[in-house]
C-alpha cells in the first residue's frame, strides 16, 4: 500500500515537473533520430499502387485520414455567393486596376476581397493567397478599407490590441510585390484570413464555422481554423470563376507560414488550384512531423489549439503512430507544380524537414511521369532545385521576400501554361 502510494506520488510529481518545464525545441541535427515514413503508395492491405489511375482512386483514403486525424472535415456543399464591386481604381501609373469586392455567403457572412489585375481585358493567371493582417497591409492605397477584425500582427503603432490602424497601410507590401506580378503579366487576389475565421482559439465564434454552420452542414468542432481558411480559399476559386479578366484555370495558390499550411490543405481537397506554393509552412505544413527538429506537434497544438482537431494533440511525442506524414499531404497535390520554400533564419519551420517533405512526393509524381526533386542533396542558399516539385532555401528570416517572389514568377512562367 505504502509503496504504491509512493510510486503514485513520484509519478504525479514527475508529470507535474515535466508539464512546468518550458518547451525547448530541438535545433541539433545530430539529435533528430531515425524514423520511417509511411509509403504514400501502400494501401492498408499492403499492396502497392503502380499507376496513376489506382492512385486517383486511392487518394480519397489519404484525404480522409487527414480529415479524421488533423485538419477536420471539409464541407462538401457550395454556398450561394453574391458579390458587389465596391471600387475599381487605376493604380501603378495606369498599369493595373485595383478592385475591391464584398462577397456575401448565403446572405449571412461577408468578406472583403482585394484584386490587383493588369489593366487590359484579356484573361490573366492570378496568384491567390490569404493575408494575415488585413488587405490594407498589402498596399498603401487609401481606398482599401482597414480590416476591423482581430489580426495576428501587433506592432505598437501599426496595430494596437490586434486591430489594424491607418498606420498599417502597406505594412506588409513587400510580401505581395504587386508591381512585379503585374509587370510579369499576373494578377493578385487576397483576403484576410480573419475574414473567414479570426486566428485565436475563440475565433470560430464569429467565423464561418459558426455563421455558416447550418449551410455548410458541419459542427464547429468537426473541423478547424486551418480547415476554415482552406474552405475560404476554395470559395475564392468559385468567385474567380465569375470574373471575366481572370483565367480561373490558372490560379496559383500561395501561402506563408500558417497560411501556407492552409494553402496546402486547400489544394489537397480542391484540384482546381493549378499550382501551389508553400512559403515556410513548417510544422503542420510541408515539414515532416516525425522529424524532431524546430517546432513539434506538442508545441503547435498547445500554442494554436484551434488550428487542428482537438484529437490531433494525442499524437504529441507519438508522431510515429500517425497514419501519415506531411509528404503524403504534398503528394495529394500531384501532378500539379509544387514549390516548397524555406529560409535559413527560420529554423523553427525545419527547412530540412520541408525539403524532405517535398522530396518524398517523388513516388506519386513519378506515376504522372513528372520530375520531382529526385535524389538531390539539400541545396545551398539561394539555389533552387527540382522542376515540377521545386525547393529553395534562401538567406534571411521568416518572411516572404522579393527573392521568393522572383522564384515563384519564374516557376509559374515555366509550369502554369
Ligand atoms: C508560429 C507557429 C508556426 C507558424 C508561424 C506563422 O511561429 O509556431 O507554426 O507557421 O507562427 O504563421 O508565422
Amino acid at each position: 500500500m505504502k509503496t504504491s502510494l509512493l510510486l503514485f506520488s513520484l509519478t504525479f510529481w514527475s508529470i507535474m515537473a515535466q508539464a512546468q518545464q518550458p518547451f525547448v525545441a530541438n535545433m541539433d541535427e545530430s539529435k533528430v533520430g531515425n524514423f520511417t515514413l509511411p509509403n504514400p503508395l501502400q494501401k492498408p492491405d499492403g499492396s502497392i499502387i503502380k499507376n496513376k489511375k489506382d492512385w486517383e482512386k486511392h487518394r480519397g483514403y489519404w484525404l480522409a485520414q487527414f480529415q479524421q486525424t488533423m485538419y477536420g472535415k471539409m464541407p462538401e456543399k457550395k454556398l450561394k455567393q453574391s458579390s458587389q464591386l465596391v471600387s475599381r481604381t487605376e493604380i501603378l501609373g495606369g498599369k493595373a486596376i485595383q478592385y475591391i469586392w464584398t462577397i456575401t455567403f448565403e446572405g449571412k457572412h461577408s468578406i472583403s476581397v482585394l484584386g490587383v489585375l493588369p489593366n487590359k481585358s484579356a484573361k490573366v493567371p492570378v496568384f491567390l493567397g490569404l493575408n494575415f493582417c488585413g488587405n490594407q497591409t498589402t498596399n498603401t492605397d487609401k481606398r482599401i478599407p482597414i480590416f476591423e477584425k482581430y489580426v495576428v500582427c501587433n506592432e505598437a503603432t501599426q496595430f494596437k490590441n490586434n486591430l489594424g490602424q491607418a498606420e498599417s497601410r502597406g505594412a506588409q507590401a513587400s510580401r505581395w510585390q504587386f508591381e512585379k506580378l503585374i509587370d510579369a503579366g499576373y494578377g493578385s487576389i487576397t483576403v484576410a484570413c480573419g475574414d473567414f475565421e479570426e486566428d485565436l482559439p475563440t475565433g470560430y465564434q464569429n467565423g464561418i464555422r459558426t455563421t455558416l454552420a447550418d449551410q455548410l452542414g458541419l459542427k464547429t468542432e468537426e473541423w478547424s481554423a486551418i480547415g476554415a481558411w482552406a474552405w475560404g480559399l476554395s470559395s475564392m476559386v468559385d468567385f474567380l470563376e465569375t470574373i471575366p479578366q481572370v483565367d480561373a484555370q490558372k490560379i496559383i495558390l500561395h501561402g506563408h507560414s500558417r497560411l501556407g499550411k492552409a494553402a496546402l490543405w486547400a489544394a489537397a481537397n480542391d484540384q482546381r488550384f493549378a499550382a501551389i506554393i508553400s512559403n515556410e509552412s513548417g510544422e503542420g505544413g510541408a515539414a515532416l512531423t516525425r522529424r524532431n527538429y524546430g517546432e513539434n506537434l506538442w508545441r503547435i497544438t498547445n500554442s494554436f489549439p484551434h488550428w487542428f482537431l482537438k484529437s490531433y494533440q494525442h499524437y504529441a511525442y507519438k508522431e510515429n503512430e500517425l497514419p501519415f506524414d506531411q509528404h503524403i499531404l504534398l503528394s495529394l497535390l500531384a501532378p500539379r507544380p509544387l514549390y516548397v520554400a524555406s529560409a535559413m533564419g527560420d529554423q523553427w519551420s525545419d527547412p530540412k524537414g520541408e525539403f524532405l517533405g517535398a522530396q518524398n512526393t517523388e513516388a506519386v509524381y513519378q506515376l504522372y511521369r513528372k520530375p520531382g526533386l529526385g535524389t538531390v542533396a539539400f541545396p545551398g542558399l539561394n539555389a533552387p532545385v527540382g522542376k515540377q516539385v521545386r525547393y529553395h532555401i534562401r538567406e534571411g528570416k521568416h518572411d516572404m521576400t522579393l527573392y521568393d517572389w522572383e522564384q515563384y514568377i519564374k516557376f509559374a512562367r515555366e509550369l502554369v501554361k
